[in-house]
């Protein structure tokens, strides 16, 4: 009976390898707190990374995080192997074991995910680690991809120990190395702020070529303005600074110089609102609501909201509110890679 209890419970427990941006590690902390109750973490990478034990099966720990998407928890994968900092290659070889014995990685095309840390026995850096690792599975015939992969295998060798799990792209909020998801850089580089709304069309899954006229609130230099060219929409960007030139010749652009608070605008005519303006959240949020009459009902907005204080949970929640009240419909909130110490909403009008 003991026996069973004492199974039964061990059972129910799960271990993650989590991630979030640098300096947000307490409140994705927090967000697991807060969805299972008490849970026991240690920290990795100071900032950013922690392992944390959930006493629900990992299966359930996943389902549950699908359903409440967090807003800093940015990365995660199931700890399976475990094993103390040590000798590398003896670290290797019991992870390259552990590995072959996954009967469900036969015939499976695996992206491989490593990082490490400064201190960890491996003194090469993590892309020769993924290399060695490659190397020690190929012979049995594993079949490797970036893209589209069934499982991610992923390893964080760190300064105590070196974690290693498999699971399911879908299961680890992104499929992307600790979430760190990358684009090209192009040849003339407006502003990275571009990267920003990227990855809000990746991560919230948004059809940017279905809207057709687009307002862009804080929009100089023109990173985000360039991207709402590109996908095929007319835009109108307001801001007092200047524009990148290479925009201004576009036909589909109208530019005003101006203070957002000085424009008036036709009642319903965008279908995309977006505001990158990097000031005072709850002055964005005023300057914002007070447009969004030319917002059509069932349009988007996408609105960054930057994290002035020591308490993002409360402000992120009263700036929700004053959209809420306007008239806007949460969909996700989200703080992307790419956002610095901001997060992004994604909203839609309903009103
Ligand atoms: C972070 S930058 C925007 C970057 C832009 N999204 C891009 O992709 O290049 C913030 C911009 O907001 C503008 N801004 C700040 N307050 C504003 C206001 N009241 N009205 C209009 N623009 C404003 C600033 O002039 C600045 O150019």
């Amino acid at each position: 009976m003991f026996d069973l209890e004492s199974r039964t419970e061990r059972e129910e427990q799960s271990r993650f390898i989590c991630t979030a941006n640098h300096g947000f590690l307490p409140y994705a902390q927090e967000e697991l707190r807060r969805l299972f109750g008490s849970v026991k973490s240690t920290v990795v990478v100071p900032g950013e990374v922690f392992a944390v034990t959930l006493q629900v099966s990992a299966q359930e720990a996943v389902e549950q995080i699908g359903a409440y998407p967090p807003m800093f928890l940015r990365h995660l994968f199931p700890v399976q192997f475990q094993e103390n900092n040590g000798d590398a290659e003896q670290i290797l070889a019991q992870l390259t074991s552990f590995i072959l014995n996954r009967s469900e990685l036969n015939g499976s095309r695996l992206n491989v995910q490593v990082r490490k840390s400064e201190g960890c026995s491996w003194e090469g850096n993590a892309g020769s680690l993924k290399q060695e690792v490659m190397d020690r599975l190929a012979p049995a015939g594993a079949e490797f991809t970036l893209q589209d992969a069934d499982y991610i295998v992923s390893l964080f060798a760190g300064d105590e120990a070196w974690y290693a799990g498999v699971s399911r792209p879908a299961d680890n909020l992104s499929d992307w190395n600790g979430g760190a998801i990358r684009f090209q850089r192009e040849e003339v580089q407006i502003s990275r702020a571009k990267f920003k709304l990227l990855e809000a069309e990746a991560t919230f899954g948004i059809d940017f070529r279905a809207f057709h006229k687009a307002l862009d609130i804080g929009a100089a230099p023109g990173g985000w303005t360039s991207f709402l060219l590109e996908r095929g929409l007319e835009v109108t960007a307001v801001d007092p600074a200047k524009m990148n030139t290479s925009l201004l010749e576009s036909p589909r652009l109208t530019y005003l110089r101006k203070n957002a608070g000085e424009v008036k605008f036709r009642e319903r005519e965008f279908d995309l609102l977006v505001c990158d303006m990097s000031w005072s959240p709850k002055l964005m949020a005023k300057l914002v609501t007070d447009l969004l009459y030319s917002l059509q009902t069932g349009g988007t907005a996408i609105v960054t909201v930057k994290l002035m204080h020591k308490k993002p949970l409360a402000l992120i929640k009263e700036v929700i509110t004053l959209f809420e009240e306007s008239g806007m419909q949460l969909q996700r909130v989200k703080q992307l890679f790419h956002n610095r110490d901001e997060v992004t909403l994604f909203m839609i009008k309903y009103d």
